[in-house]
């Protein structure tokens, strides 16, 4: 995975480098840590070294060119939090210490996840610097709204781990993808009888919201559209919330010619009731659903594909697993399907096949979905949009 340089300067949000040390060495990635003189006196470098494994520096020691070499090792320069006062001196090209000097030898991805107070931050001095920044191709992701520990309100805090790895993880991919919109649909819908039940599926949204992520990480704008789930959001990506599989067939309908990619990952309810009772229906001897059809919406955008990419998941039993989805790529139209066996629902893993219309097949090794979503991901974006990049 990564190399990643991780310069942290002092706010009191550093505690929360800590935490981003831990969670990139778990996602498998080397991390060095430099610190600014001031933030030893928040934390001490020891902490740093044990978490990330590697020395921790806070000036040069013996080497006279660890402000060339620490950069030079790594994939991905990272400042959290970014103090004010380093992001200017980043911005004006000043190198006062062993951090901002290798900000100024670093020739790759530079990322800044600024903190401080709401009032410095809107300072237009400040933005005057980020403006520098952005323009020069520097990362800045966003300190978020919030109440802060000087009691005030703003916009101030460092972004959240969360964030930070999704960013971290764009930053090491290629970008086969910029300028190719891709649309997915995630998780269950739901069908309701009455006012508090409904018939619906296992879906967690997991492999959605993980394809989700994968896709923006490769370039693609990417929007969600995503009935019930029990998964973590992506963050830095916009999802649409629908409750049945009409409100999910308007939303998919209307974006349809907005999308370059379809991936209908959502299980959709086939059947919805043909009357929903506005109040809790009372308990009788027996009750008799009658349940009508809903539509296909995969199979409605099959039959207007023009130039669009359309893939499906197919979730079959395993003794069908590969003629049951064959049947629905070539029925649905589909440039690819995605066979899934009745296991994968609601798990946190993922087994299961790729199939291309033009019969080539992958499998897709039991891994946890985040990772079997990149395979996924990366064998679409080689046959689909011909990149000539190997799953890494
Ligand atoms: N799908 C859809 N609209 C539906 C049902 C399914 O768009 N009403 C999509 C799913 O999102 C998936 C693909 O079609 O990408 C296959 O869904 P699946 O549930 O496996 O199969 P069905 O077509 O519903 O057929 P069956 O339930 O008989 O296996």
């Amino acid at each position: 995975m990564g190399r990643i340089l991780l310069g942290v300067s002092s706010s009191i949000a550093i505690y929360k480098a800590c935490e981003l040390v831990r969670e990139l060495r778990k996602r498998e990635h080397e991390v060095r840590v430099v610190l600014s003189p001031f933030s030893e006196k928040f934390i001490s470098r020891l902490t740093f070294e044990a978490l990330s494994g590697n020395k921790t520096f806070v000036d040069w020691e013996d080497d006279p060119l660890l402000h060339i070499n620490l950069p030079r090792w790594s994939d991905l320069f990272i400042i959290a939090p970014c103090s004010i006062n380093t992001l200017s001196k980043v911005a004006l090209g000043i190198g006062d210490n062993l951090l901002t000097t290798c900000a100024l030898s670093h020739r790759g991805t530079l990322m800044l996840a600024p903190a401080g107070n709401p009032e410095m931050y809107k300072n237009p001095a400040i933005q005057e610097n980020l403006r520098r920044l952005r323009e020069r191709g520097v990362l800045i992701v966003e300190p978020e709204e919030g109440k802060l520990l000087c009691e005030e309100e703003g916009q101030g805090r460092l972004a959240s781990t969360e964030r930070l790895l999704d960013w971290v993880e764009y930053s090491l991919r290629p970008k086969p993808l910029m300028g190719k919109r891709v649309l997915i649909t995630v998780g269950a819908t739901r069908e309701f009888i009455d006012r508090v039940r409904f018939i619906s599926n296992l879906s967690s949204g997991l492999m959605g919201f993980s394809l989700a992520r994968v896709f923006r990480w490769y370039g693609a704008d990417v929007r969600v559209v995503a009935g019930f789930t029990t998964s973590q959001e992506p963050p830095n990506i916009e999802i649409i919330r629908v409750v049945s599989t009409q409100e999910m067939r308007e939303k998919v309908i209307g974006l349809k010619d907005w999308a370059d990619l379809v991936v209908m990952n959502s299980a959709v309810a086939d059947y919805r009731p043909a009357k929903t009772y506005s109040g809790k229906l009372k308990k009788e001897k027996r009750l008799t659903l009658e349940l009508i059809k809903n539509p296909d919406i995969l199979e409605e955008l099959g039959k207007e594909k023009g130039n669009k990419i359309l893939v499906g998941f197919a979730l079959e039993e395993e003794e069908k697993l590969l003629s049951g989805a064959e049947k629905k790529l070539k029925e649905k139209n589909l440039d690819a399907v995605v066979a899934n066996p009745l296991q994968s629902m609601g798990s946190n893993f993922y087994r299961g096949r790729l199939i291309f219309k033009d019969g080539q097949h992958f499998e897709i090794e039991e891994d946890d979905k985040l990772k079997a979503a990149e395979r996924v991901a990366s064998f679409l974006i080689e046959k689909l949009f011909k990149y000539p990049q190997k799953y890494r």
